[in-house]
């Protein structure tokens, strides 16, 4: 931690508080609070925790004015044109970009962890095959810590490393099974001369009844849409997976619990749940009633794709991926494809707008990265297990980063009670 150099001062009922502050070598300074319910008798109340800082970090920095999102200070838009998946994992797993014989070694020490134990394949077949496949990954991924008990053990650096590759590594794998099960398609295993979204592709596509080519683009896209989703600070499932490793859980469970949290519709979900609105938009004279709608206070429905609880200005990985989105459609030939159509036009409609200009909602990552993921031959139902592929090497990072933090402690957040105070049982016959 660095060195406090100034405090703030809190006066309750006339009395002060004086607490120490932390800055940072980039966005707010920090308030230190640890001590004030010892020192004051009270908490601080940030639901949704849009004041609070949860942990100390040196991964990812976004800054939500600029449009700024950087991982280990390197920026999203240099990584996405000239590293890959693979290179961001390492510089997000280890702190540094790696020379060539230290990329050579960590994409062969992935490589050689593409394949699950064969065992496995029986979780899949319990499942029916219309479940979700972020039900079969999180069932699956917490089912890991039943294989592979020689990582498990959080407090051994050894063990905690073969945990993230193996996670990294076999993650697609998990997502691509998933998928093979729903269409009940043979599962294809990994291949060793691919490289990690190709082979991704591939046993996606792949049939034993034919040879599989790799698009060169179409991966290219992939391993950018891996790249552009493989970390964002705390975002809740990271802060789900930091929660539950807290009180010590195994990686593969923590991770499952991420998993689990990146599901919903206002986070990881959203690119499957913005495909489904832009469907049900269905066509450009339908925008403007959908747009009335997204306005109104007493319509639950929201523009999927769009808003960001820290971006206040354009999500520098929507810039990326919109440029992929039509690369992708113009080799594919469907440039004109309606929903991209639709899409085009919407973010044209809310970024003339005033409601969403005023409220700073610009389209997010997942505005774009489900156009492309369906263009490419996904259904939408795959779109969330993708993001979660991309999104296990920032949950590992995270994780390794606070398990090796000597200041970690168990995660137990208090409340403000509303509720009733002491009162006596009442017999059932005098109720
Ligand atoms: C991801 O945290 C991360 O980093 C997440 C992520 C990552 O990489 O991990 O970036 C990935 O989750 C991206 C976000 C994907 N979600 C969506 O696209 C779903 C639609 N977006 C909204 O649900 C919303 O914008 C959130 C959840 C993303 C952010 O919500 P906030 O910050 O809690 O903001 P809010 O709900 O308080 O909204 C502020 C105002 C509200 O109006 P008022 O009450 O102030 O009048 O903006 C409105 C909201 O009604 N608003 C929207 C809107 N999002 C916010 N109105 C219409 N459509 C929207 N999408």
């Amino acid at each position: 931690m660095p060195e406090s150099t100034k405090t703030a001062k809190l006066t309750i009922d006339g009395q002060e508080h004086e607490l120490p502050m932390f800055s940072p070598t980039a966005g707010p300074e920090v308030i230190d609070i640890r001590k004030l319910y010892a020192d004051a008798g009270v908490f601080t109340y940030d639901p949704g925790f849009t004041s609070t800082a949860s942990c100390d970090s040196t991964i990812t920095y976004i800054d939500g004015d600029k449009g700024e999102l950087l991982h280990r200070g390197y920026p999203i838009d240099q990584l996405a044109e000239k590293s890959h998946y693979l290179e961001v994992c390492y510089l997000l797993l280890y702190g540094e970009l790696p020379t060539a014989a230290q990329l050579e070694d960590f994409e062969s020490r992935v490589t050689n962890h593409t394949m699950l134990h064969e065992q496995m394949q029986y979780f899949f077949r319990g499942f029916r095959r219309d479940a979700h496949p972020m039900a079969i990954m999180v069932g699956v991924v917490g089912a890991m810590s039943a294989f592979y008990h020689d990582s498990t053990d959080i407090t051994d650096p050894w063990q905690r490393e073969v945990a993230s590759i193996r996670m990294i590594a076999k993650m697609p794998t998990i997502a691509a099974w998933a998928y093979k099960y729903s269409i009940g398609q043979p599962f294809v295993y990994p291949r060793n001369d691919l490289d990690y979204a190709s082979n991704f592709l591939r046993m996606c596509f792949a049939v034993p009844a034919e040879d599989y080519v790799v698009d060169p683009i179409l991966s290219r896209a992939m391993d950018r849409i891996f790249t552009l989703h493989a970390d964002h600070e705390q975002n809740a499932s990271t802060s789900t997976v930091r929660l539950a490793s807290s009180s010590g859980a195994n990686p593969f469970a923590c991770i499952a619990a991420g998993i689990a949290c990146l599901w919903g519709p206002a986070h990881g979900g959203a690119n499957q749940a913005c495909l489904e609105m832009l469907k049900q938009i269905g066509e450009v004279e339908n925008i403007p009633e959908y747009i009335e709608r997204a306005k109104d206070k007493n319509d639950p429905f929201r523009l999927m794709g769009f808003g960001h609880r820290v971006y206040k200005n354009f999500d520098p990985r929507a810039k990326v991926m919109k440029q992929s989105a039509d690369e992708v459609l113009e080799l594919l030939g469907i440039e004109n494809n309606k929903v991209l159509q639709v899409a085009k036009e919407l973010e044209r409609i809310a970024l003339s707008d005033d409601y969403f200009r005023d409220k700073k909602l610009f389209p997010n990552v997942d505005f774009y990265s489900g156009i492309i993921l369906e263009a490419m031959g996904f259904p939408t139902s795959m779109f969330t297990p993708i993001f979660a592929v991309s999104r296990t090497v920032g949950w590992i990072s995270q994780w390794k980063e606070m398990i090796a933090d000597p200041q970690m402690k168990i995660g137990r957040p208090r409340q403000l009670y509303l509720g009733a105070t002491n009162r006596d049982y009442v017999d059932i016959e005098n109720r």
